[in-house]
């Protein structure tokens, strides 16, 4: 175990602070008291002025994944058409959950450095109109690329489908408009923008998405969202909850109520400026092919030549203290991710740069 904290620049769990930690040793309460069901309400509507929606924010005890299992069970039917768009390795999650519970999935795939196009989603559903529902994922945190999500969400309210978002690596630290935007189900996990640790999945439905609950019949019973909903006008969820991340969400709401929505979308802009711009300087290139879709919470960087990821990020980690993610599935031993969401600022990402180019320059590397 590591005694000084990490510079933990890897696209979440996210670096939690001193105050929110201290939250989170709270001393346990009853989970049906007074005291929790306030807690249990401030921070669901806290959470609707991030989603923007007027709809209930319910807080599963659960990974992100969690909540994209809960999007899916509780929209759909065994045998809906289903079409998943997928520009990385959670594009494609999204589609294995839709899968699992027997929906009919029809791919939209891209390379694993681009961008969705709404005009494909547009084609794509015109010629499949017996589609349900569309999935799609608002930050890729595998390839470090962010969907144009306002664009694709006018396409599926043209053809009048679902849309289930998963905006995990997203909200709460880049622009997303619920219901401005006419997202139908919207998910996103505690351990990434919003600075505490993993442990809780945050989903809302549209009214919309509410309707479709009525008719859906794939099996839940913990994800079950009615039972959510109903435990959440008492102040309550159906099951023990996960307190402790409760304790520290409160405080993180609190701290970001304060910052606000507009100054902690540009400090994600700016630190993520910084690090596109020092990773060209030192002749690395991005992996996302399109720099107008270059991801504000996460960049992936393409190994050069020569050096190994896995030494590479050792070194980050041993001698600087550093830790950078490496990529997953197809882009494992390729590439290389800084993360940059949550609790992040400038000096944080400059030490991890200045480790990136030592290590490099140590590891032989010479700029083109
Ligand atoms: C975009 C995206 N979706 C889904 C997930 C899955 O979340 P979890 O690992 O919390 O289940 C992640 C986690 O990295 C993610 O970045």
């Amino acid at each position: 175990m590591t005694q000084a904290p990490q510079n933990l620049r890897i696209p979440g769990p996210t670096p939690v602070p001193p105050d929110i930690l201290e939250a989170v040793a709270h001393p346990m309460v009853n989970h049906r008291g007074r005291e929790f069901a306030a807690l249990i309400k401030r921070v669901s509507e806290r959470l609707q002025d991030f989603f923007l929606t007027k709809s209930d924010v319910m807080l599963l005890s659960a990974s992100g994944t969690g909540g994209l299992e809960a999007a899916v069970v509780n929209t759909l039917s065994p045998g809906d058409k289903v079409l998943c768009v997928s520009i990385g390795a959670f594009g494609d999650r999204f589609a294995a959950i839709c899968e699992a519970y027997g929906a009919q999935v029809t791919m939209l795939p891209y390379e694993w450095r681009q961008a969705a196009k709404a005009d494909d989603i547009r084609k794509a559903l015109a010629a499949e109109p017996d589609i349900k529902a569309v999935t799609v994922t608002h930050n890729e945190t595998s390839t470090g690329v962010t969907n144009p999500l306002e664009e694709i969400a006018a396409a599926v309210r043209e053809a009048d489908k679902l849309l289930l978002v998963d905006a995990v690596s997203s909200l709460g630290a880049v622009p997303l408009d619920m219901d401005g935007w006419g997202l139908d189900v919207v998910v996103t996990g505690s351990q990434k923008g919003w600075m505490v640790p993993p442990g809780l999945a945050f989903i809302a439905l549209s009214d919309r998405a509410w309707k479709a609950f009525d008719e859906a019949r794939m099996p839940r019973f913990y994800l079950d969202l009615g039972r959510h909903r109903d435990s959440l006008q008492k102040g309550q969820t159906p099951w023990t909850p996960t307190m402790s991340i409760f304790f520290g969400l409160d405080v993180a709401l609190e701290r970001m109520g304060v910052e606000g929505l507009e100054r902690i979308f540009t400090r994600h802009t700016r630190m993520a400026g910084i690090v596109r711009d020092s990773v060209k300087a030192l002749g690395l290139k991005l992996l996302c092919e399109d720099e107008r879709y270059a991801s504000d919470t996460v960049t992936a960087v393409r190994c050069p030549e020569g050096i190994d990821v896995g030494e590479l990020r050792n070194m980050t980690e041993d001698e600087h203290n550093v830790v950078l993610a490496g990529g997953q599935a197809k882009l494992s031993g390729k590439i290389f991710r800084i993360g940059h969401l949550g609790l992040v600022e400038e000096q944080d990402v400059r030490g991890a740069l200045d480790a990136l180019a030592q290590s490099l320059k140590k590891l032989g590397y010479i700029a083109p």
